[in-house]
């Protein structure tokens, strides 16, 4: 049997209302919509009600990917989570994703490479669809950020936000669909982002609490130039491995952290301005969201058109890098 190509056949995405502006920010720490804006392309994000789970923002994103695919939660074979603040340790948030969607016949699995993990999760369950595991793929990026964002630290308090996207897999006819995937890992590097408290290394403790270890900490200097130098050898090598070069390429769709890491990539990548997709004004970072909610909105705005050459390009804590690259 030849290998099937499998491509996106829909996607969703789902933002909570909760606007939370630089303005407001600025009444809670030493900072400034001027330094937000300018350092890091930031004006508002989206944040959830506490107490709302990773799995309650994936499913509106999922049921608007499934209504556009015209495909019954009954029919899905796999849903696949990719999070870094999963609804809890055990069980997954796919298995709540599954039972909330009425998936009664599919497999469900988180999968954990931070900001890169939407991209890894699309690479690895392509190959699955290709042989015949799966047939109707669920895949979605979710993150829940505000509830481990320490704001009394102005380092890390204004960068992230809430969201999720997600996006249906399925055969699509031959030529087009995912033509190449790349996916790299360097743990040398693990310190540089990290949510320490509440795993097995340091259990939850008064003392992991009062030390704000369930907190995200992180050497933003560090990661921007990693993120600099992985998406630039992300985007090299998985237009290699499809065959193509940086003119066949009709959209780009970064992970949204920094826009001048955006802006140092594409000095260095001869892809015009145009073609690359930017929303981090309004969405902030929101991991592995990021990039299926601005592959939602390209979609909405008919930025991407039939037969056009896709990219998809993410870095993350880990590190973890990698990229997509498809043809609509
Ligand atoms: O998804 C992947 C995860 N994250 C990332 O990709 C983030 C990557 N890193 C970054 O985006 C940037 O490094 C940051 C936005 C985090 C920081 O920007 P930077 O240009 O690297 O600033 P910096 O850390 O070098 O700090 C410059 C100055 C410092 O003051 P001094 O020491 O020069 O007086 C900081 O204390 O800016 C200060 N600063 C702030 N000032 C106002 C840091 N945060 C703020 C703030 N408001 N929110």
């Amino acid at each position: 049997m030849t290998p099937q190509s499998i491509g996106i056949v829909a996607v969703g995405a789902y933002a909570p209302p909760g606007i939370v502006t630089n303005a407001d920010l600025e009444k809670i720490v030493d900072t400034s919509d001027e330094w937000i804006r300018t350092r890091t392309g930031i004006s508002r994000r989206h944040v959830a009600v506490p107490g709302t789970a990773t799995s309650e923002l994936a499913l509106p994103a999922a049921r608007l990917a499934l209504e556009r695919a015209g495909l019954a939660p009954e029919e899905l074979d796999v849903i696949v989570v990719a999070t870094c603040t999963p609804d809890m340790p055990l069980p997954s948030t796919a298995c709540f994703v599954q039972y909330g969607l009425g998936a009664t016949h599919a497999a469900a699995f988180d999968i954990s490479a931070a900001c890169t993990g939407f991209i890894y999760a699309l690479n690895i369950i392509t190959p699955a669809l290709k042989v015949g595991l799966f047939r109707n793929a669920l895949v979605i990026g979710a993150d829940t950020l505000t509830p481990f964002t320490d704001f009394s630290d102005r380092s890390t308090c204004v960068l992230f936000g809430d969201g999720a996207g997600a996006a249906v897999l399925r055969a699509v006819p031959e030529g087009h669909g995912i033509l190449s995937s790349y996916m790299r890992a360097d743990g040398s590097g693990s310190e540089m982002l990290t949510i320490p408290g509440g795993g097995s290394r340091y259990p939850a403790s008064a003392e992991t609490i009062a030390a704000h270890q369930h907190y995200i900490h992180m050497a933003g200097n560090e990661v921007f130039k990693f993120a600099v130098r992985a998406v630039e050898d992300a985007i090299a090598t998985a237009l290699e491995r499809a065959g193509l070069t940086t003119a066949d390429v009709n959209v780009v769709i970064p992970h949204q952290a920094n826009i001048r890491i955006i802006e140092a990539v594409q000095k260095r990548v001869n892809i015009p301005e145009e073609r690359w997709v930017i929303n981090i004004q309004e969405y902030s970072n929101t991991s592995a969201a990021t990039i299926p909610i601005a592959l939602n909105e390209a979609f909405e705005q008919e930025r991407i058109h039939d037969g056009d050459i896709v990219l998809l390009v993410g870095f993350g804590g880990g590190l973890t890098w990698g990229a997509t690259v498809m043809r609509w």
